[in-house]
């Protein structure tokens, strides 16, 4: 496929995963495409044969990482210089949480629907610092969440931390609106994008956020140990390095040992440290590319929400199913319980008897599908018929209730 297309049994062809599964998980982890691995085999090749320090590398390794940077940058509608390149999403939250030079009795809002990756950062610097963290619940993520934040700001807030898309309840939280409450009280926000990256149109200039971390391995597809953290030209100025190194500094080549200083690069190129996985830089930068160049994101994206959309009608539809996800502001992660059954043993014999590969979350305590733009509707249909012939070998159980 050298085109832009939308034919879907070619694009589920040059990601093996997909046909020999009914994966359903992206959600955790995407499935990788051929052109991503064989260029992640490319460079480990290279570095084989060729060794990785004729001098040259140096100079394809930075091109590797500009690549990188360029198409995390287009996806997310901002320039390459607002990006750096991360281990994952986890590595980004703590860029922006860990970077605000915390005072005891500083506050933090977040919400009950957070990752523990999005979590740990916050609590670190609780417990570090004696900051006080404030939690806005908001039940399935669809009601009020605005209000719900709003009402939690004192004078002391100096940062929300929340998800674009929730991990828990499949729900797509109004992070614009909150960026906007947020910045007439002079707070930062930094946002999980874990699981909106790739799975809906996220322009963080225009949502005005100003940290928004995300994952390579997820809806993206890219090689696991891949991520990148947008920071807004305010946020540069006001974020300090937590981890620094020499491809933070501006001479990377050294500093006076004696009388230097610390001079970061103007860019927030300043958040990478040192050396990276050049062969899993090249595939994040290849499966982002694949799917602008072959996929189309506007395609996918609307893909992924005609998806959601049918895995939460057919959902609703069996009887004794109950879908958690808010239908009105979701796309394709998709949360559900079934009466009588236990949702890790649900899983777990969806896996062994169906090869249908979905997830259990602990809070809510629901299996979790995600439909990927590759994914069919005889993937959710073949779902379905194994939920309604497995249900009754999966007894109720209260281990993660
Ligand atoms: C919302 C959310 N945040 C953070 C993470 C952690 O992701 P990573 O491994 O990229 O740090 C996940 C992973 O499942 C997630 O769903």
């Amino acid at each position: 496929m050298t085109e832009k297309t939308t034919n879907v049994a070619a694009i589920r062809d040059a990601m093996p995963a997909v046909t020999r599964h009914v994966y359903l998980n992206t959600g955790t982890c995407g499935p990788l495409p051929r052109p991503v691995e064989e260029t992640m085999r490319a460079i480990a090749e290279a570095e084989l044969d060729d060794g990785r320090i004729v001098p040259e590398r140096y100079l394809i390794n930075s091109d590797l990482k500009r690549q990188a940077r360029e198409e995390v940058a287009a996806l997310l509608g901002c320039s390459p210089d607002n990006i750096a390149l991360t281990r994952h999403t986890t590595d980004g939250i703590n860029i922006g949480v860990l970077g605000i030079n915390w005072q005891p009795g500083d506050e933090i809002i977040t919400t009950d629907m957070e990752h523990p990756g999005g979590q740990a950062p916050l609590f670190t610097v609780a417990r570090r610092y004696g900051v006080t963290i404030r939690t806005a619940r908001l039940g399935d993520g669809g009601g009020d969440v605005v209000g719900a934040i709003a009402r939690l700001i004192t004078p002391r807030t100096r940062l929300i931390m929340l998800s674009h898309l929730t991990w828990n309840t499949g729900a797509i939280l109004p992070v614009g609106a909150v960026t906007e409450l947020a910045h007439q009280h002079g707070i930062l926000v930094v946002v999980d994008g874990a699981q909106s990256a790739g799975s809906i149109p996220v322009n963080v200039t225009e949502l005005g956020v100003d940290v928004y971390a995300i994952p390579g391995q997820k809806w993206l597809c890219g090689p696991e140990g891949t991520g990148a953290v947008y920071i807004a030209d305010n946020a540069l100025d006001i974020l300090q390095l937590t981890v620094a190194g020499y491809s933070s500094l501006a001479m990377p080549h050294g500093i006076e040992p004696i009388g230097g200083y610390l001079l970061p690069k103007a860019t927030a190129e300043r958040f990478e440290v040192g050396g990276m996985n050049m062969p899993a830089i090249a595939g994040q930068a290849a499966s982002i590319r694949w799917i602008r160049t072959t996929v189309g994101f506007p395609w996918a994206f609307e893909r992924i929400q005609q998806l959601g959309d049918y895995a939460w009608q057919s959902l609703s539809e069996l009887d004794g199913v109950h879908v958690i996800t808010p239908r009105h502001c979701m796309a394709g992660l998709v949360c559900f319980t079934v009466d009588g059954c236990d949702p890790a043993a649900l899983v777990q014999a969806l896996w062994q008897e169906a090869n249908v590969i979905v997830r259990f979350i602990s809070h809510p305590y629901c299996i979790r599908l995600s439909a990927g733009f590759y994914n069919t509707e005889e993937d959710i249909d073949q779902l379905i018929d194994a939920i309604r012939r497995l249900r009754k070998h999966c007894s109720p159980s209260t281990a993660h209730a």
